[in-house]
């Protein structure tokens, strides 16, 4: 038996290992250490090249997780029809988008509109003197802010972009001595994580700079303590808005026991939960961002970012409610969906990552601005399919048809009994249970 890892050994220098040590040490902490090593090796890109792009996005990179990579098609935004990648693994995301997107494409499409697109980042300092001389310093200190971030702005400026203002906001009233210089940015087709945090360095260092210098201060005036520098990820003023709207009519035959009216009035009551109820409204905007995630992801976005940003505008008012709202009006429906989603087309993984590359391209390479449209449509096509289905057949059905193919793997079906599966459970109830159950009975036949 060879000599096996113990699970609490602290490693030292691990990142400075080379890929096949680690692999080794992975491998050490489990009972079958070569299939260990084979199954993590398998995942490896053939073409070492382009492994070595996905080695290099991160540290520590032993082998490549995959996620299934889909298409929702006839996704129509503001009279442009799309095929639109989705990375997710949960079983019934991309039928239902598609399925939504090619209902609202006979009624319209989606109709889209970018309200905003500014950014905000913050330096957080602390500062204990006149706040009046600081005021009257202000505009001089901006000044200097300009010229001192002017080297890193220079390119956004020639795209059109860059720092829009500094403001100083004064925050004494929660935390002894506390002010910010919150500054906005416009950053074009780029997310802008880095370009703003650079600047936001620079406004720091400048601060720093003028207190010490500035002859009107004395004292511990001359002295300020900088907390941090970073972008915020809520941005409240890099808004979208996607709206759908029908009569009546165009909802008949959604279920056969409701008209129109009865099926509008029902999705209308669901979504008014989700704005009254905090636990409706998490799992209906996790419902949202099942879309939204999903081609964040495909065009090397960062998910978690517009995560953050839409929960927290979910709960601007002081309570959590629902990102999408209904309006029923003079025989019509009216459905919109409204969220913070700072994007971007250019930098990051957009263009190193393949596959977030040619995602773009699909799209047609959209700017930031049209993606944001496109991907706050797919977070409103996802909740629709899954209010549609909640107030008419519930979700389990389609949910478990979709999950078929996955419990059946994990009875490792052949191919043969799959097809047995399938046609079976097309008219019947899908369960693990009842899975298992088909599967042990096929085999003893
Ligand atoms: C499942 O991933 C998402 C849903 O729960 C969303 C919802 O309930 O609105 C179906």
């Amino acid at each position: 038996m060879p000599h096996r890892r113990k699970r609490d050994l602290i490693i030292k220098g691990f990142s400075k290992l080379l890929k096949e040590d680690k692999l080794k040490i992975v491998a050490d902490l489990m009972d079958n250490q070569l299939e260990t090593i084979e199954l993590l090796k398998s995942f490896w890109y053939a073409d070492t090249e382009k492994q070595k792009i996905f080695d290099e996005f991160s540290e520590n990179t032993i082998t490549n997780f995959y996620i299934p990579y889909g298409i929702a098609p006839n996704v129509v935004v503001n009279g442009r029809t799309y095929l639109v990648p989705m990375v997710i693994e949960e079983s019934s995301v991309v039928a239902a988008a598609s399925s939504a997107a090619r209902f609202w494409s006979e009624r319209g499409g989606f109709h889209a509109k970018v309200k905003n697109t500014v950014k905000i980042g913050q330096v957080h300092f602390q500062w204990a003197g006149n706040k009046q001389k600081f005021v009257q310093a202000f505009d001089e200190l901006r000044k200097q802010f300009r010229e001192n971030t002017q080297s890193i702005t220079a390119n956004m400026e020639k795209r059109g972009g860059g720092i829009l203002d500094f403001q100083l906001v004064d925050m004494r009233d929660k935390l002894e001595n506390y002010y910010q210089i919150n500054v906005s940015f416009e950053t074009m087709d780029s997310m802008g994580a880095n370009f703003i945090n650079s600047c936001l360095e620079e406004t720091a260092k400048t601060l720093q700079e003028f207190v010490k210098g500035y002859p009107a201060f004395e004292g511990k005036e001359k002295k300020v303590v900088i907390i941090m520098s970073i972008l915020s990820n809520y941005t409240p003023d890099c808004l979208v808005k996607v709206w759908v709207e029908c009569p009546f009519k165009d909802l008949e035959n959604i279920d056969p026991s409701l008209t129109g009216e009865e099926f509008a009035r029902k999705f209308e009551t669901a979504v008014k939960i989700a704005e009254i109820d905090t636990f409706r409204a998490t799992t209906h905007n996790k419902g949202i961002f099942n879309g939204i995630d999903a081609v964040a992801i495909a065009t090397g976005n960062d998910f978690r970012a517009i995560e953050a940003a839409g929960h927290t505008y979910a709960a601007r008012t002081g309570h959590y409610q629902s990102l999408s709202h209904v309006e029923i009006k003079n025989g019509k429906f009216k459905y919109w969906i409204e969220l913070p989603l700072a994007l971007g087309t250019v930098g990051g993984l957009t263009s190193l990552h393949p596959l977030a590359k040619h995602s773009l391209e699909m799209l047609g390479k959209p700017s930031a601005k049209e993606l944001m449209m496109i991907v706050a449509a797919l977070g409103m096509a996802n909740n629709f399919a899954a209010v549609r289905s909640l107030v008419t057949k519930g979700i389990q059905q389609g949910h478990m048809k979709m999950h078929l193919m996955n419990i059946l793997n994990h009875f490792k079906a052949t191919e043969g009994e799959k097809d047995k599966a399938v046609a079976y459970f097309s008219s019947h109830k899908v369960s693990f249970a009842e899975v298992g159950e088909f599967i042990k009975n096929l085999r003893h036949s």
